[in-house]
């Protein structure tokens, strides 16, 4: 069986790897890095790193369409369909023969700090915090397996501050808790990018189970063994495993942290005491920057794919849907054809509900370009009336991190109707196909 993992992946990006040998430190200068290298196309390799002699780091994985092509097997132009296709196929973990993950193990650490290079991201960061770490555990109830990223902050020692705020894993240590009991946790940190590309695809409460998906988007069952210290199965050809427990009934500071949202977080948020730390002899370390491309790549696949699956289904004359980079997927364009208005206010409205983290919504028709902020801009400016094209839905649930939503509790959604409605006073100006054409060659050949 072919071995995939992150090795494997990294194997095959020839130069859209770019590889680095000058000395990093992992305090703000890999965040400064991979901010500035964030729209090269290129996954960036340290090779040293500032501390941890013989250790690497990787970031920048997910940056741009092409590298998640490659994570797929597909190539940039098929890999919306080749997403959509694989993320509801489903191939079953398989038990592992092998265990690099657990080549070298260290139970009840003294301090993970002088293990891992954590990293400290941004200036305000209270602390090193773990941005991509793929947090498994299981429900106590049901028994069913659960992953997905949440951001854990170093707090000393063996403790973390972890970000709970989604299903299932906040269930998960909700059950724990009404028993009384802590909640086992394996933070899975270096395995390639289609797995950690599953851990935060929506499954809704009753699965399926995240590692099929995983096998499926990367063509490969995962190999899993059982973790050291705790009753969770974890990936056993990842570079690095954390395991520990949720303490139950503990809430604590964590925060701020620069998050996703290009703003600064803090929560009162459940802490992790860890039992062990085990990796591979020369593991590769991943690094993940938030508010960048790569995050706008993660959730345009697992966000904005799957909603504009749900929203073609639901209402005839829906085309594309671009979650706006850099907006966390509060914001997004959808476009449509031949839709009436009525039709294009229920899309408003299913679009607006069905997605939690959708706050504002911009449809606008099939003749603007929705990935140019030029033309959105341009069908906001002459195709919208604002008393007579605006939707908003207040009482909403808010997103956490929205820094508008003030923590949590209540916020309100918008959406603008930017389509041309009826009539031909309304067509952009377009120069005939024939002259673009002829521009076209004229252009090409004064370049060559
Ligand atoms: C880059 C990234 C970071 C995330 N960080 C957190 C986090 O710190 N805490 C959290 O509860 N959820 C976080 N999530 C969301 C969860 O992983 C979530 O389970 C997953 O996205 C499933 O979708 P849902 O939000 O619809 O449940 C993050 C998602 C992404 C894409």
């Amino acid at each position: 069986m072919a071995k995939v993992d992150l090795r494997s992946f990294l194997d095959g990006l020839g130069s859209d790897l770019l590889r680095l040998q000058e000395s990093v430190s992992p305090r703000h200068e890999v965040a400064a890095v991979l901010k500035q290298t964030q729209n090269s196309g290129r996954a960036v390799l340290f090779e040293q790193v500032a501390g941890f002699p013989g250790v690497r780091i990787v970031g920048n994985l997910l940056s741009s369409r092409g590298l998640a092509a490659r994570a797929l097997g597909t190539d940039e132009a098929h890999l919306i369909e080749t997403y959509v296709a694989k993320s509801v196929q489903g191939i079953a973990p398989v038990a592992a023969r092998e265990v690099p993950v657990q080549e070298v193990v260290h139970r009840q650490p003294a301090d993970v700090a002088a293990l891992l290079p954590l990293m400290t991201h941004h200036e305000k960061d209270a602390a090193p915090f773990l941005t991509c770490g793929m947090v498994l555990a299981r429900d106590p109830l049901s028994g069913m397996r659960g992953m997905g990223i949440h951001r854990m902050m170093f707090k000393g020692g063996r403790r973390f501050g972890i970000l709970l705020a989604n299903p299932p894993l906040t269930q998960y240590l909700a059950n724990a808790e009404k028993q009384g009991k802590p909640l086992d946790i394996a933070v899975a940190l270096g395995v390639d990018p289609a797995m950690f590309l599953a851990s935060v695809v929506k499954t809704g409460p009753l699965g399926p189970d995240k590692m099929d998906i995983a096998g499926s988007l990367r063509g490969a069952p995962v190999e899993l063994t059982r973790a050291l210290t705790v009753d969770v199965e974890v990936p056993a050809r990842a570079e690095v495993i954390i395991e520990g427990h949720v303490l139950p009934g503990v809430r604590e500071a964590e925060g701020p942290f620069g998050e996703n949202t290009g703003a600064y977080f803090t929560n009162n948020s459940p802490v992790i005491e860890v039992t062990a730390v085990t990796h591979r002899k020369d593991y590769i370390f991943p690094a993940l920057c938030p508010w960048t491309t790569e995050i706008d790549t993660l959730l345009s696949l697992a966000g904005g794919a799957e909603l504009l699956g749900q929203l073609k289904a639901l209402v005839r004359g829906v085309v594309d849907l671009e979650l706006v980079p850099g907006t966390c997927s509060f914001a997004a364009v959808i476009a449509v054809k031949d839709c009436p208005p009525h039709e294009v206010r229920r899309l408003i409205h299913l679009a607006l509900t069905l997605d939690r983290r959708l706050k504002v919504l911009t449809v606008v028709d099939d003749d603007v370009d929705i990935r140019d902020p030029r033309e959105v801009s341009w069908a906001m400016s002459t195709r919208f009336q604002p008393v007579r094209d605006t939707v908003i839905l207040g009482g909403m649930e808010g997103y956490i991190i929205d820094p508008s939503a003030g923590g949590g509790g209540s916020g309100s959604k918008i959406g603008f109707d930017a389509t041309r409605g009826a009539g031909d006073a309304f067509d952009k100006i377009a120069i005939p196909a024939a002259a673009v054409a002829r521009a076209k060659a004229v252009l090409d050949a004064a370049h060559k």
